[in-house]
C-alpha cells in the first residue's frame, strides 16, 4: 500500500512553533484532514498549518461534536474516510493543535489505524503546557518530583502532588480555583499560549473575568 497516514502536531497555535518535520510532511501531502471545535467555527490547528500546504492539497475540515455517541459515529467515519484515501494510494495528514498524543482526537481514529496494515507516523508538536510553561516563565517539575497532568473533571484526584498542570477546565474555572486554593497551591492561568490573544492571569479574579477555552493552569505548593 503507497498510502500513509501522518499524525501531525502543529503545536501551541503560531507557525514559528511548527516542527521542521510538520513543514515537510505538510508540503508532500496531498489530503489535510483538520479538526474544529464548533461546527461553525474555523480549525485553530489548520489556521497555524494554512502557509505550509500545497495548492493542489485537498482540505477537509471536520467537527467532532462534543457528544460522546455522535463524537465516535464522527471518529469511525473519518477513520473510514482516511482508509479510502490510502487505498487510493495518498498521503493524508490529520493535524492536531499541540502534540498527537496528549488529549487528542488523533489517539481515537489511530485505534481504529492500528487494526489495519494501514502504514502511519506521528510527527510530535510543542504541546500546550511547555508552551505556557515557557510564556508564563513558570516551572513545570523539578527534581525527583512527579508531574500530574490532569483534566478539570479529575481535580478531586490530586492527593499529596506539588506539581501539577490543569487542562480542559472551560466553564468550571470556579470549581477548580476553589479546590486550588483549599489545598494551598499557588497558581497562574496561561491563556492562549504562543497564539494571538496570549495573556498571562494571576488572581482568581482574572481567571473568572477572562475565561476561554484555550487556558490552562500551572499549580504549585511547597
Ligand atoms: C483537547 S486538549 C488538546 C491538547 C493538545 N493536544 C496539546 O498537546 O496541548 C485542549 C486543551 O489544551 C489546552 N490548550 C491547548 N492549546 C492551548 C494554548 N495555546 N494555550 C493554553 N492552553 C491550551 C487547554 O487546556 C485546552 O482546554
Amino acid at each position: 500500500m503507497k498510502g500513509i497516514l501522518y499524525g501531525v502536531g502543529v503545536g501551541p497555535g503560531s507557525e514559528e512553533f511548527l516542527t521542521l518535520k510538520a513543514v515537510k510532511v505538510l508540503k508532500e501531502a496531498d489530503v489535510v484532514i483538520a479538526p474544529k471545535a464548533l461546527k461553525d467555527g474555523e480549525s485553530i490547528a489548520l489556521d497555524t498549518a494554512k502557509n505550509f500546504i500545497g495548492e493542489n492539497t485537498k482540505i477537509y475540515k471536520t467537527h467532532f461534536p462534543m457528544g460522546k455517541k455522535d463524537r465516535e459515529e464522527k471518529i469511525y467515519d473519518i477513520f473510514k474516510l482516511i482508509e479510502k484515501l490510502i487505498g487510493e494510494g495518498k498521503k493524508v495528514v490529520f493535524l492536531t493543535i499541540g502534540d498527537p498524543f496528549l488529549y487528542s482526537t488523533y489517539i481515537y481514529i489511530l485505534d481504529y489505524i492500528k487494526k489495519t496494515d494501514i502504514k502511519f507516523e506521528t510527527v510530535p508538536g510543542i504541546n500546550s503546557f511547555s508552551a505556557a510553561a515557557s510564556v508564563a516563565g513558570e516551572t513545570l517539575v523539578i527534581g525527583n518530583e512527579p508531574l500530574l497532568i490532569l483534566p478539570a473533571s479529575k481535580i478531586n484526584t490530586i492527593k499529596d502532588e506539588k506539581f501539577i498542570v490543569l487542562m480542559k477546565f472551560y466553564k468550571k474555572e470556579k470549581e477548580v480555583l476553589d479546590i486550588l486554593e483549599e489545598k494551598e497551591f499557588k497558581y497562574v492561568c496561561i491563556r492562549r499560549a504562543c497564539r494571538e490573544g496570549e495573556s498571562v492571569l494571576y488572581t482568581r479574579e482574572e481567571i473568572l473575568n477572562s475565561r476561554d477555552y484555550m487556558s490552562l493552569i500551572i499549580a504549585h505548593r511547597d
